[in-house]
């Protein structure tokens, strides 16, 4: 058996934060918080999903409502149908080394297990909640000079 390197998560990129819409949700962020959308909500075909961001001072938060009947996120809003925490992504050195650490490592990559193009423009994965503890992480490429 092959010893496996260490895998260090790193930079805590996003929160993901379903919701039905991503209007009402910036509207409650702005009325309680005083939020702002620092990237306005756009189409990501490719994750089924519209998206905009929100930054906070270390961080950001991403609101995603479904795009399309096959959106991977209208199950989660059935179960919440007001919108919830949805998952929470940390930056990796190497996608792809990511990947195969987590297989080998005995967790699901959700899909294909290809990375896909995410909504920062860089692959990410997603990592099956029933092998972490019931959160849904999702591991996304650094981006390149980000940092
Ligand atoms: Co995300």
């Amino acid at each position: 058996m092959s010893e496996l390197p260490p895998l260090l998560l790193g930079r805590l990129n996003h929160v993901g934060i379903a919701c039905p819409s991503i209007d009402a949700a910036v509207a409650m962020y702005g009325r309680l918080f005083g939020a702002t959308l620092s990237t306005p909500a756009f189409d990501l075909p490719a994750q089924g999903v519209r998206v905009a961001f929100i930054d906070v001072a270390n961080s950001q938060l991403e609101l995603i409502e479904p795009l399309g009947a096959d959106s991977p996120i209208h199950g989660f809003l059935k179960k919440n149908p007001s919108g919830g925490q949805h998952h929470v992504c940390f930056e990796v050195k190497d996608i792809i080394a990511a990947r195969d650490a987590m297989r080998e490592r005995g967790a699901t990559v959700l899909g294909t297990g290809e990375p896909r193009m995410g909504a920062h423009g860089v692959p990410v994965i997603f990592v099956h909640p029933r092998d972490t503890g019931g959160v849904l992480v999702e591991l996304m490429q650094e981006p390149e000079g980000a940092h």
